[in-house]
């Protein structure tokens, strides 16, 4: 997800700084992006970024969170799901979710859930015919959400916003219906949500 974001948004010309534990690997790749691509460690990517994008498995979240160090102030996106071993399922929801527990670890930063929805491999390709992929965002901080609205948009999704961080609880849920039908009822990743409406957007 980090590697597939990053470089849809070089290509519109976003300066983007790959995070990685190996900081000496990840930096070669980003020079093969672009001289606006580079790389560096967990803290290094969070330290240059105004948006931080939490793109690593949710078993890793808590102390990915803790090596990017400082977050105060900071934009996150996270896009993670809290997925069981053997896609069986959430392994939180209902009375919190992912997005809330990285909340609380990711003191001050301004905590977003966006692109969680669909298949990484979709990115690039967010057009099904005449439509555009839908992305559900939420959270509290109205303006750090206009932002990453925006860079939803850049990356060609129908962004709709579902409120404050809490209906997260309802968005994670949506993740795990996409994996389900993609990989445990064969419908495979080519696959998007969409929401409908009749209503002209604004
Ligand atoms: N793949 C998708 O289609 C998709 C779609 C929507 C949401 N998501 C969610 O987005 C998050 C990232 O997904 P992904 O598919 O990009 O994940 P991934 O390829 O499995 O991992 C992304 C990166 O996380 C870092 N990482 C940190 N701790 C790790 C550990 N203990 N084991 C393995 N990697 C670790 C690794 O980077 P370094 O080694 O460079 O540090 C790795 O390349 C997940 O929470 C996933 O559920 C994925």
């Amino acid at each position: 997800m980090g590697r597939a974001l990053g470089q849809i948004w070089l290509n519109i010309n976003h300066e983007i700084m790959f995070g990685s534990r190996d900081p000496v690997n990840v930096l070669k790749l980003a020079k093969s992006f672009g001289p606006k691509a580079s790389g560096g460690t967990y803290a290094e990517a969070a330290e240059f970024g105004d948006v931080v994008v939490l793109a690593v498995p949710w078993s890793s979240a808590k102390e990915s969170i803790e090596a990017a160090g400082d977050l105060n102030g900071k934009i996150l996106i996270d896009c993670t799901n809290a997925v069981a071993p053997h896609l069986g399922g959430l392994l939180v929801g209902h009375t919190t979710s992912a997005v809330e527990e990285i909340a609380n670890w990711a003191e001050g930063a301004k905590v977003i859930k966006a692109f969680h929805t669909l298949g990484s491999e979709s990115l690039s390709k967010l057009e099904f015919g005449t439509q555009k992929a839908s992305t559900f965002i939420c959270g509290d901080d109205l303006e750090a959400k206009s932002i990453v609205k925006q860079l939803g948009i850049d990356l060609g999704f129908d962004v709709i916003d579902v409120g404050t961080l809490k209906n997260a609880r309802l968005t994670e849920p949506l993740a795990m219906l996409w994996i389900e039908l993609a990989y445990n009822q064969g419908m495979g990743t080519d696959i998007a949500f969409k929401l409908l409406t009749r209503r002209k957007s604004k």
